[in-house]
This record gives structure tokens, sequence and C-alpha cells, in this order.
């Protein structure tokens, strides 16, 4: 562990904003804290959110702030859940917030681990076997039909999936939904939900999609769900009997960790381990909308962008225009810790406002969660600096003052790794407590 001061590369800014931020400041190496290390473990790897943090990263800060059995964890920003999990596989009882469906439905869903049914995924992979031979020669039009479904409300749906890809994705959902797999729905929703993303005719370069129009890859829909189904098994399979009776001790609900966490949450929180978006311009509704329209998770087209425009760091369609002409006020209370400002209003009206609504987003959650702490609370923010319009954000050192400004006392920020290459981004927790 390295203390600031010792560090050869004191002169960046990020070190020197730090210092003079006055912050006690740790740097620690516990290896790959991305979403990685995650793909080779149980359960967590049901799904690929790349801005997901690794349970090892979880597991650190778990020790860290001494969590046991009898504490409650809150993730008020729970992505794909691996803390939620993780804190589960545990016997740590938590809550997980999140505001977009999709991501809410995955982590939630991976929270239930039964093993009584396992025998049904096989008669699952075998009826799709032969409802997919079946219809090889039907056109969409006929499935749809016949399953009395719908295409999915995308836009340009079919640069999204070939056709013939998604018309067998349609034939595994609407088969996943009869009441003879009930019992393994969960895990069937799991499988054609990662399908869906895996078969469609894009590229996920973290952190936008483009579409692969031209492709020649053979998208196998059988293989995906089926392999998908094997790796959900072996999973439940490999889960010790203590872990398998904590299933479903934890849960994640559907809400805005902005807004009135009191009402939502209904009791105290003693712990929260997270990770809000980070000021990067990446919008978690744009990469999750095939699956958000796929798996039938909005009522219309519009409430993606309406989803984005009430998500920390949402960036897409009307989140961006509405930023776009004028600065947006800046409450007084806060203006002091926004660093950036005065250099980037000048660089760039938008970026200055995307900049500026982040920090009036987190500062709302924070002032949220004082209201439902408990007087020993304890917290860490997994947050990442940025920079826009080759302005550097320091969200370390600016969440940490909102934080003070709150009641909360800053007792450390601890980096975990240096992200982006030469481009010197680094990836901090920023641990708080409740101030006596
Ligand atoms: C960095 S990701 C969290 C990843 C998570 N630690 C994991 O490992 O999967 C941030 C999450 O915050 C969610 N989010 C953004 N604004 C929110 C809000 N106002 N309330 C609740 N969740 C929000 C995003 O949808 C995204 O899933």
């Amino acid at each position: 562990m390295k203390e600031l001061g010792t560090n050869s590369a004191i002169t960046s800014c990020f070190y020197r904003n730090i210092r003079e931020s006055g912050f006690r400041y740790e740097e620690v190496n516990i290896g790959d804290i991305t979403f990685k290390p995650g793909q080779n473990e149980s359960v967590h790897r049901w799904y690929r959110l790349t801005p997901s943090y690794s349970p090892g990263l979880v597991r650190y800060l778990i020790q860290e702030l001494a969590v046991t059995k009898d504490s409650f964890v809150l993730d008020p920003f729970c992505g794909r859940g691996t803390t939620i999990i993780e804190c589960q596989k545990l016997g740590i009882p938590a809550l997980g917030i999140e505001i977009n469906p999709l991501l809410q439905q995955v982590s939630d869903r991976s929270l239930l681990w039964e093993t009584g049914h396992l025998k049904l995924f096989g008669d699952y992979i075998a009826e799709l076997d032969c409802l997919l031979n079946e219809h090889q020669k039907d056109s969409i039009d006929s499935v749809l039909l016949k399953f009395n479904a719908r295409l999915p409300l995308i836009h340009n749906v079919f640069r999204w999936w070939k056709p013939d890809v998604l018309k067998n994705l349609i034939i595994c959902r609407e088969l996943s939904l009869l009441g003879k797999y009930s019992s393994i729905s969960n895990y069937l929703w799991l499988a054609v939900n990662k399908a869906a993303l895996d078969c469609a005719n894009i590229h996920r370069n973290h952190p936008t999609i483009t579409f692969d129009d031209n492709h020649q890859r053979n998208i196998d829909v059988y293989f995906e769900v089926s392999e998908n189904l094997k790796t959900i098994s072996k999973d439940l399979e490999s889960l010790s009997d203590e872990e398998i009776c904590n299933s479903r001790l934890n849960s994640v609900l559907l809400g805005n960790s902005t807004r009135n966490l009191e009402e939502l949450l209904k009791r105290s929180v003693g712990l929260v381990i997270t990770s809000p978006p980070y000021p990067n311009r990446y919008s978690y509704v744009h990469q999750t909308r095939p699956q958000l329209h796929f798996m039938d998770l909005l009522e219309n087209i519009r409430q993606a962008t309406e989803i984005d425009l009430n998500a920390i760091g949402g960036t897409w369609g009307r989140a961006t225009s509405i930023l776009q002409n004028e600065l947006i006020e800046v409450p007084a209370e806060i203006r002091p810790y926004l660093s950036y400002y005065d250099e980037l209003k000048d660089r760039s009206v938008l970026m200055c406002n995307y900049a500026t609504k982040y920090f009036i987003d987190l500062w709302r959650h924070i002032k949220a969660l004082k209201r439902c702490v408990s007087n020993d609370f304890k917290g860490a923010y997994v947050v990442g600096n940025s920079r826009l319009s080759g302005v550097e954000i320091f969200t370390e050192a600016i969440f940490g003052k909102i934080c003070e400004r709150e009641g909360f006392r800053v007792e450390k920020i601890i980096s975990f790794r240096k992200r982006g290459g030469r481009q010197r981004l680094y990836e901090t927790a920023v641990c708080i407590k409740r101030q006596k």
C-alpha cells in the first residue's frame, strides 16, 4: 500500500489534485477490478456488463468496511448486480436499486439459486431443437402470428437482427414462457436475454455499440441459448449448500436513487458498496436498448430516452439535446467544488452542462441517502475520473467534497488502477462515514 507523496508520478494532475483536496489517499493493487474476472465466476457470468466491477473488488470492500452477516448493504447503482450477488454468496443481506429495467431484471433474476428442476433444462433444449426445425422454412411473420407476438419496437429492427435470427430468438423466448417451464423461467429468461445480445449484428466496443452490417458470421441461436443454459446449470451445481440456502436472501428494486430513498427502502442503511456511472458519456440505456426491446421491458419507443434522462450521466438523445444550448444553473452550494467549471464552460457548453448535471445528480443522491443512514454508517463509492474536451474531471475529489458538505466524513480515497492507457484516468473508492 502506497501513501501519497512517495509516488514518482506525484506531478500528474490527478495526484496534485488529490493532495490539494486534503483527503487521505492510498493505492492498493488487488488485480483486475474490471468486469473481466467476473466472467469466470459462477452467477456473475450470466450477463456481461463491461462497466461493472469485479467480484474481487466487492470482496475487498466487504473486508475494508468490516461487513458481517448481521450487516445490511445497499447498492443504489446496482448494474448487473455484482455487489448483491457477492453479498448473497457470503450470506450478507443486501438490496440493490437500479434505474434501468433490463439491468434490474438481470440482477434480480440472478439471485434465485434453485437446483430442484435442472432436468427441465434438457426438456426445454430438446423441445427448442424440434420447434426451430419445424419452423425452419417459415417466415418471421408467420412465427409472430403463431405465437401472438410482435416485433421488438426498436427502430430499424432488421439492422439489429437478421430476420431468421430474430425469428429463432422469438421462438426461444415464446417457448420459455410456457407454463410447463415456469419453475425454470428465470434461468430461461437469463439465457435468452444473453443470447439476444450475442446474436445481434453489432460490435460492442466499450463505450459504444456499432453495427456490423455486412458480417458473414454464422449466428446459431440454438447454440447460444443452450450454451447459456449449460453455464447456468453448471454454476448452480457448483454452488455450496450454504450458498443455495442464501437463494433470494437479496433482491433488486427498480428505482431512482437520486429521489426519495426513504420511501423506497423503508429502513435505515448501515453500509453502501456501489459504483455510480462515471462522467464518461457512456449510456447504459443505449447499450441495453436491443434487449430492453427484445425482452419487452418498455411500453413504447420513447421510454428508453426518458430513462436515460433520469439516469446519472445519461447521454443519449434528449439527455444530450437539452444540455446543448445554454449553461444550466449551478447550485451555489456545490459550485466551489466543480474544479473543471471555468475552463470547461469556455471549451464546450454541452460538456460543461453534462458534467454539472452529473454532479448535481450525485449530490441529490447523497442528500437522499443522508435521510436514511444509521449512526454507524460506512460507504464505499467506486468512481472514475475522466476528461471532457481536454479538461480533467476529478470525480473523486468533487464527490468527496459533496459528501462532506452533506455531513459525511471522507475516511480515505483508495486508488485501484490507472485506466485508459496513457490517458491517465483512475478508478478509486471514496470511503465515507457518517460524521458523528
Ligand atoms: C457503473 S454501473 C454499476 C455497475 C455495478 N457495480 C456492477 O458491477 O454491475 C452504474 C449503474 O447505475 C445505474 N443508474 C444510473 N442512474 C441511476 C439512478 N438515478 N438510480 C439508480 N440507478 C442508476 C446505471 O443504469 C448503471 O447500471
